[in-house]
């Protein structure tokens, strides 16, 4: 397996472009089995996780082109042929349960591998189901397999009884082609939910109150193929702002949505960077005088969960005493023990964790165990004094376009060494 070797210390500086959102990508990729033709997706990043859900889309019957110079890709329906999806694509991504919505919409049915637990937690989709179920459908779990089947979608009125990025996605590709009106209420309001409202609106659907807690969807009888462009990362968009951060360089991130960065930004305002914006750009500079803070990851427009292993590291590093609290999943602190083994000082009490931070983080041999936590090593290590080797690094590969390649841009000292490692 590949790794890389950080050289530590070198200021980052200079201009970094942010990629396609995958997690407004991964859905919108889905939404396109719900008209047949061909659909052209612009700004896709090129990602492992968007190769998942292309491989769960082709095994329901559509065909695609993913263009990956021009992050373009156009995928055809003919019809859905094909409603399950094997254990081996939603065991590599959970976010193959987005399926479910579509399915049921045209077929009536989708028999969709149950996820099971993962890094950052258990994870469950009950408010999925039940929402399915409020809209007419009958659920069952037979071999590992959740099996949905109705004879048309119904609107109706339906209360999460959590907030879930996942759950309001399925659940809005599934009322567009419903039967009446449906009210989904205490929905989530993250950008790439409004993102995949207003690609389904292109197509249509007739859809209000994105970006609020209750979206109303009129159901249509059908769909039309339409070419989107997919908003930019705020999640990446954040990742390299810390990463600026960490090794007290100045960044300047472009093609973004400065708003849907604004907690992160606020964050570390707090700690004490300055932070400017225009239309499409955040920068970042150093000061001398940082501090800790307290932060609380919570659903948008709060602090994202995402972000919160990226700020654990750059925490680490600023004077004093700074209090993370995670509050939306119950164990994404993985991170923690491979950051300790860099030097990092941190306590987890419950979900709350105290880091106190240190002069200098130190190298060391570290392994990601996810996503976000993989990234908050490599920023660790772009601040840690001596050379790191961290390994497992395809978690990043699942959610950072050419995360090395725009590093070495800004300057850092980072090598992707193939099969350097197990
Ligand atoms: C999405 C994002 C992920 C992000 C997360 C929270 C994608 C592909 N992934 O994940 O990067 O970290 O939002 O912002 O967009 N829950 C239930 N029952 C359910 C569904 C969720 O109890 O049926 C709980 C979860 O366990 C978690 C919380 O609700 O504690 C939020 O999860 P959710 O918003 O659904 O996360 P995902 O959509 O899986």
């Amino acid at each position: 397996m590949d790794i890389y070797r950080i050289k530590g210390g070198k200021k980052l500086s200079g201009e970094v472009p942010v990629s396609g959102a995958k997690n407004a990508a991964l859905p919108i990729i889905v939404a396109s089995l719900l008209a047949d033709g061909e659909t052209i997706l612009k700004n896709v990043p090129d990602l492992k996780d968007i190769r998942t859900i292309l491989q769960v889309v082709k095994c329901l019957g559509a065909d695609y082109d993913f263009d990956t110079d021009k992050n373009s890709l156009r995928i055809r329906v003919n019809t859905v042929k094909n409603n399950e999806v094997p254990y081996d694509l939603v065991k590599t991504m959970r976010a193959s349960i987005y399926v479910m919505g579509p399915l049921l919409a045209r077929t009536g049915e989708a028999d969709v591998s149950m996820p099971g637990g993962c890094a950052i937690g258990e994870r469950p989709v009950d408010i999925h189901l039940s929402g399915f179920e409020a809209m007419g459908a009958g659920i069952t779990l037979e071999h590992g397999y959740i099996k949905a089947r109705t004879d048309a979608l119904k609107g109706t009125e339906f209360k999460m009884r959590g907030i879930s990025v996942g759950a309001t996605a399925n659940l809005m590709m599934a009322a567009v082609l419903a039967k009446g009106i449906t009210v989904l209420d205490n929905c989530a309001r993250e950008p790439d939910i409004v993102d995949l409202g207003n690609f389904l609106i292109k197509m249509g659907a007739k859809i209000t109150g994105l970006g609020t807690e209750r979206i109303e969807i009129e159901g249509v009888k059908k769909l039309q193929p339409v070419t989107y462009h997919v908003m930019p990362d705020r999640i990446e968009a954040g990742t390299y702002l810390i990463a600026g951060a960490v090794t007290r360089g100045e960044v300047k991130i472009t093609g973004a949505t400065p708003e849907h960065v604004s907690a992160c930004t606020a964050t570390l305002t707090d700690m004490g960077f300055a932070i400017d914006s225009g239309k499409d750009w955040v920068s970042l500079q150093p000061s001398k005088s940082l501090k800790g803070t307290i932060v609380r990851t919570l659903p948008y427009p709060g602090f994202p969960t995402d972000l919160q292993a990226p700020l654990m590291a750059l925490a680490t590093t600023i004077p004093g005493i700074n209090v993370i609290i995670e509050t939306i999943f119950e164990n994404r602190f993985t991170h923690v023990a491979e950051l300790r083994r860099m030097g990092a000082d941190i306590t987890i009490e419950g979900n709350v964790v105290i880091v106190k931070g240190v002069k200098d983080l130190m190298s060391a041999p570290i392994m990601m165990s996810d996503l976000r936590a993989g990234a908050a090593l490599v920023i660790a290590a772009l601040a840690a004094k001596g050379e790191t080797e961290i390994r497992r690094i395809y978690h990043c590969d699942r959610g950072y376009e050419q995360l090395d390649k725009k590093l070495t841009a800004l300057g850092a000292d980072i090598e992707r060494i193939k099969g350097g490692g197990l």
